[in-house]
């Protein structure tokens, strides 16, 4: 086809082409400047459609701290705009949850007694167990995930019960889980997250649950969980700092990634049905090498320290804390996360589609 160009001006192409009467084209830019990644930045709408990941609120499950008592509802000095409740104010809490449309909330309780094995975690009457039925009543449609441990229930704060060289016994431990998972169960939990790092707890939970007839409880493995700082404001919270040593003989050591393949693989193979790694932004590398193998969703813990720290800096006004809020939670959701556990959720599900 022939191009004539509109009188008065060069040709379209090439030497000799203008862009209007007259004037001169600059010349063509080197070959490496041909290709400009600028150019799809250069119109906000552009970005819109060419952005890769979105937060939404079907991203968010909101943990929640329970407490026996009534009208309770006491900050967390480290953790601000987080509560330690009581079943009546938990009540109008999650009313609240359920509005901004966060899918679910996890459960995780502080008894008003502890003994060495963490009985009251079993108990009809234990405190998550009148939490469950608590939020079934006040908001019947969130998810209502229970997580599945024993530090904040014994007086040790151990996750399981003791050996006499003071190590967590594992096989005792399991048996222990497997009431706890079947008393959470029985109070209307729907999912049930084990955070314990346990070996064989998804198989030996998987068994009680099924044996009961609870074949639809899913359960949430925390598969790839790190001794890690980060848990510090979390155990102000809970009261579930261990009384001696740390947890380094169960939960992972911070270095090590092929371990975390293996500690998924293990979980997969005895019925989990949705994996977690913990902490969340410390861990991105994993989280991707998580999200490349399993082929179930993938959960990101956003802990009780990436939270402090990034509400601390910003009520210092040293961040942007809505800007750094969001932008940790995308950085999460792009390394692989299927949704996120995280203390935002609530400011989040206020500001997302
Ligand atoms: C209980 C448990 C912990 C967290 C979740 N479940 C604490 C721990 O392992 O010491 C930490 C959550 C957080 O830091 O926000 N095993």
């Amino acid at each position: 086809m022939n191009y004539s160009p509109p009188p008065g001006m060069g040709p379209a192409f090439g030497p000799g082409h203008t862009h209007g009467p007259g004037e001169e084209l600059p010349p063509l830019p080197p070959e490496y400047l041909v290709k400009r990644p600028r150019r799809l930045r250069s119109h906000p709408q552009l970005r819109r459609l060419v952005r890769e990941t979105h937060l939404t609120r079907d991203d968010l499950l909101l943990p929640l701290f329970v407490v026996e008592g009534t009208n309770v509802r006491d900050e967390v000095k480290s953790m601000p705009g987080v509560y330690r409740e009581s079943l009546d104010k938990l009540g109008e809490t999650v009313k609240k949850v359920e509005q901004l449309g966060i899918p679910g909330v996890m459960l995780f309780g502080i008894p008003a007694t502890k003994d060495p094995e963490g009985r009251s975690a079993w108990s009809p009457e234990g405190i998550v167990q009148r939490a469950l039925e608590q939020v079934e009543r006040s908001a019947p449609s969130l998810l209502r995930v229970a997580d599945l441990c024993f530090c904040e229930y014994t007086d040790h704060g151990h996750c399981g019960v003791l050996t006499d060289a003071g190590d967590v016994d594992n096989d005792a431990t399991l048996e222990n889980l497997e009431l706890q998972a079947l008393a959470l169960a029985d109070a209307g939990a729907q999912v049930v997250a084990p955070s314990g790092m346990m070996d064989g707890m998804i198989g030996s939970i998987r068994t009680a649950l099924d044996e009961a007839g609870y074949f639809d409880v899913s359960i949430l493995s925390y598969a790839v969980k790190y001794a890690s700082g980060f848990y510090g404001p979390f155990r102000d919270a809970a009261d579930s700092a261990p009384a001696f040593g740390d947890r380094s003989t169960y939960q992972m050591d911070p270095a090590n990634a092929i371990e975390a393949m293996r500690e998924l693989e293990l979980d997969l193979e005895q019925g989990a049905d949705m994996v977690m790694v913990k902490p969340a932004m410390p861990y991105l590398d994993i989280l991707r090498a998580v999200k490349d193998r399993a082929k179930v969703p993938v959960c990101a813990y956003q802990v009780s320290g990436e939270y402090a720290m990034i509400k601390a800096a910003g009520s210092k006004g040293w961040i942007d804390e809505q800007r750094v809020m969001l932008e940790s939670l995308l950085s999460i959701k792009r390394a692989g996360a299927d949704f996120m556990l995280t203390y935002f959720a609530r400011e989040v599900a206020k500001l997302v589609p």
